[in-house]
């Protein structure tokens, strides 16, 4: 049994300590928000942050997260920065099929706590890894500048 800081609180994981951390959170702990794209670190659909950096999910086993604190998409709103980074979704209207925004919305947050005022270069570069096939980029953009103002 290992135990893990999620979301603010303590919770218990009977799984393997290999298991990747997307799947501790979607098949163990039934939050399914942090979606599985590629699983090779590729497209950035699985990002969580663990010890408030964006993290791949998808190849991060639990025994790489000891007790380091996880956010999740379904945390963020906890935060204030995430909240603004979600309100500035949903003013910008950003999701599309929505797979991939869970992944963007947590990529964002991370860039905005990091850098309150990034410049597009600084937006582009952050975001670089976060694909979606439905190229919400150009909003995406205009959100996270959106949130940054709000704060
Ligand atoms: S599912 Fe993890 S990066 Fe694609
Ligand atoms: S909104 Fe469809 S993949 Fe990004």
């Amino acid at each position: 049994m290992s135990s893990l800081s999620l979301n603010g609180r303590p919770v218990a994981v009977d799984a393997d300590p290999s298991t990747p951390l997307l799947w501790v959170l979607r098949d163990h702990l039934q939050l399914t928000g942090t979606k599985f794209g590629c699983g090779a670190a590729q497209c950035g659909a699985c990002t969580v942050h663990v010890n408030g950096q964006p993290t791949r999910s998808c190849v991060t086993p639990l025994s790489a997260v000891g007790d380091a604190p996880v956010r999740t998409i379904e945390g963020i709103g906890a935060d204030r920065v995430g909240a603004a980074v979600q309100a500035a979704w949903v003013a910008h209207d950003v999701a599309q099929c929505g797979y991939c925004q869970s992944g963007q919305v947590m990529a964002a947050t991370a860039l905005l706590q990091s850098t309150p005022r990034p410049t597009d270069a600084q937006i582009d570069a952050a975001m670089a890894g976060q694909l979606c096939r439905c190229g919400t980029y150009v909003r995406i953009r205009a959100a996270i500048h959106a949130a940054a103002a709000s704060l």
